[in-house]
């Protein structure tokens, strides 16, 4: 049975006191920090790379009891998956999310994260159909549903995409599925009745006057 894991977008917090900005969420109940890495090529916005990551790594540094706190999960919105798999293992990620639609060899790239010490997991853009997931789902450690065009936080969430969230969610019951873009308190219940229950969200609880509040409706919203 898959658990709701809430993992709050950093990319909607304030860039110059990242660490801050971490502290913040994970210490308002956030399970996971998600990391959105754009190279200004796959999509059309750059935002961090490997020694922001390794910096946010040294002021939230793992807790070597509790390896599953502090989570930092990377969608990596890059033309060359391939490439950055060593430099932002390195930099103390804990999970590599890579897009089907950047690779060509997607078996091989999940074996290389998965060498690399991370866990590995796919996206697909919106106008991806969800299918090109299926001969993957049994090597994932989560697959990603893209609810907006990936490449700028605080966009309309696309509710005529969880048609695929509900056809990975039938064939996989204990896989984690992700969702990303536009999730918030209107949105939250069509994406957790598809059976999403990783949730993404960056505007909704960066900028909610209460973290913590948004955080729980989200978790437990996920399971009604
Ligand atoms: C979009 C990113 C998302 C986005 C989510 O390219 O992958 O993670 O920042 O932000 P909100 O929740 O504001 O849509
Ligand atoms: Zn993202």
């Amino acid at each position: 049975m898959v658990k709701p894991l809430i993992a709050p977008s950093i990319l909607a917090g304030d860039f110059s006191r990242l660490g801050e900005e971490a502290h913040r969420v994970f210490n308002a109940g956030a399970d996971w920090v998600h990391l959105d890495i754009m190279d200004g090529h796959f999509v059309p916005n750059i935002t961090m790379g490997p020694p922001v990551i390794a910096s946010l790594r040294r002021a939230v540094p793992k807790d070597s009891r509790k390896p599953e706190k502090y989570y930092f999960d990377c969608h990596m919105m890059v033309s060359n998956p391939e490439q950055w798999v060593e430099p932002i293992a390195k930099a103390g990620a804990d999970q590599y999310t890579f897009h089907y639609e950047a690779t060509k060899e997607p078996l091989k790239l999940i074996k290389l994260i998965k060498s690399s010490g991370m866990k590995a997991a796919c996206a697909v853009k919106p106008g991806t159909p969800v299918d090109v997931l299926f001969p993957l789902a049994e090597y994932l450690d989560m697959a990603l549903v893209m609810t907006v065009e990936p490449g700028f936080g605080g966009q309309k969430f696309m509710a005529d995409m969880m048609p695929k969230v509900e056809a990975l969610r039938r064939k996989y019951p204990n896989l984690n599925i992700q969702v990303d873009g536009g999730l918030g308190d209107k949105t939250i219940n069509a994406a957790a009745e598809a059976g999403a229950n990783v949730i993404v969200a960056g505007t909704s609880v960066f900028k909610a006057e209460s973290a913590k509040e948004m955080i729980d409706l989200l978790r437990d919203r996920v399971f009604q």
